[in-house]
């Protein structure tokens, strides 16, 4: 990871929930505190590398699902439960990522990234995420859509949309797509469906190549 990347539809992460991602092949773990904050992490514990995204947010906490160890927003150990009375170590921490919301999406960037990411100050309506079986030109084409950077606008059957665009790795990219302006449900539905379909026509491709 390079620059700033959308991973997530924002309202996908809730509050008290953590998630795992991959950005160019590296693993990623996504959570949100109660308090509503979202954070990116390096997906390995710091103490014996379990992922972090297989853990559970209590309050403003992330607990390691193996040993228990807790860590509080800004990474550091706070509880260590096999030794309750031990200061816990203060270099111990997860690699860390900036995390920010914007346009419904949830960014993540290397901690020496500048500024945030540029999007459009429109209203949004989000939609839906969809894994697709390509890299991003194999995406894009599927989608109808152009352009260059994280951030992509056009229409999808008649309705504008700006989609965040996710390398996962070679084979499979990430499209977070949100609707401009307020648009109703009915609308979005026929976005989800559209966007499956996209999704399912290759994925069919592939298993009839490989059959
Ligand atoms: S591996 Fe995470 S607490 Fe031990």
């Amino acid at each position: 990871m390079t620059v700033w990347t959308p991973v997530a539809l924002a309202r996908d992460i809730e509050p008290g929930t953590a998630t795992g991602t991959t950005v160019d092949g590296d693993s990623v773990a996504l959570w949100r505190g109660t308090d509503g904050t979202v954070h990116a992490w390096a997906d390995r514990c710091p103490h014996r590398g379990m992922r972090l995204s297989f853990g559970f947010v209590r309050e403003n906490r992330l607990v390691c699902l193996y040993h228990g160890w807790q860590f509080d927003g800004a990474g550091a150990c706070r509880h260590v439960p096999a030794h309750p009375r031990m200061e816990p170590p203060k270099t111990v921490k997860p690699q860390q990522y900036r995390a920010i919301e914007s346009a419904g999406l949830v960014w993540v960037a290397p901690t020496d990234a500048g500024g945030t990411p540029d999007v459009p100050g429109t209203a949004i309506t989000p939609v839906r995420s969809v894994w697709i079986d390509g890299d991003r030109d194999t995406a894009l084409s599927l989608l109808g859509l152009e352009g260059t950077g994280a951030l992509v606008t056009g229409a999808l059957d008649g309705t504008d949309v700006i989609a965040g665009i996710q390398t996962i790795d070679a084979h499979t990219t990430a499209v977070h797509v949100v609707a401009a302006g307020i648009v109703p449900a009915d609308t979005v539905n026929a976005l989800v469906h559209r966007l499956h379909e996209f999704r399912d026509s290759v994925s069919s491709v592939r298993e009839a190549v490989a059959s």
